[in-house]
């Protein structure tokens, strides 16, 4: 069993990087937002708008389990928040599982963020001070929880095929 879990904060591209390493490596690439999405068959927005944050949460939480309990191998794509809650960060680790923190500047983040937060309910209502204000808060109360994956990999400045090689070498 080989389980590759890519985490990090909205925007540090997790999902690209993960497909793309999928296919390199040929196994099955997974994403655990859209996995929500489609077990609930509404978007996160939705979700959230509809349910409220914790019910994602605990959503999120039974579905990365289940996923890690399973025998199949993958690459993984984590939402930006699932390892800061109900204990998600403790199944970073363990025989047969690699986990990459993507590690972006917070120059970086914002930037990504600025042209792209209308499906991240987190920020999408937000200007830009007051995003810029959140994401700098919001990334040091979450680093502790990111730098338990395994490996941190920092992506600015990096192309996706740069970063997968560099995930590759540590497979
Ligand atoms: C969240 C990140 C999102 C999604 C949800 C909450 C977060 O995933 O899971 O909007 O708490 O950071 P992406 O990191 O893929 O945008």
């Amino acid at each position: 069993m080989n389980k590759i879990i890519l985490l990090g904060y909205m925007g540090s591209g997790k999902s690209v990087i993960a497909e793309l390493l999928a296919q390199k490596i040929g196994l099955p690439f997974k994403d655990l937002d859209e996995i929500i999405e489609r077990h609930e068959n509404l978007s996160i927005k939705d979700i959230f708008k509809q349910q409220g944050e914790i019910y994602f949460r605990k959503l999120e939480n039974s579905l990365f389990k289940a996923l890690m309990a399973s025998d199949e191998s993958f690459v993984l794509s984590l939402g930006g928040g699932t390892p800061c809650y109900a204990g998600n960060h403790e199944l970073l680790a363990g025989q047969g599982i690699s986990s990459f923190y993507l590690k972006a500047s917070l120059a970086e983040l914002y930037s990504r963020l600025n042209k792209d937060k209308a499906g991240r309910p987190l920020i999408a209502e937000m200007e830009q001070e007051e995003m810029k204000e959140f994401i700098a808060k919001h990334l040091f109360e979450r680093s502790f929880f990111y730098s338990k994956a395994l490996h941190t990999i920092t992506v600015d400045n990096k192309s996706p095929e740069a970063i997968v090689l560099e995930i590759e070498s540590l497979i």
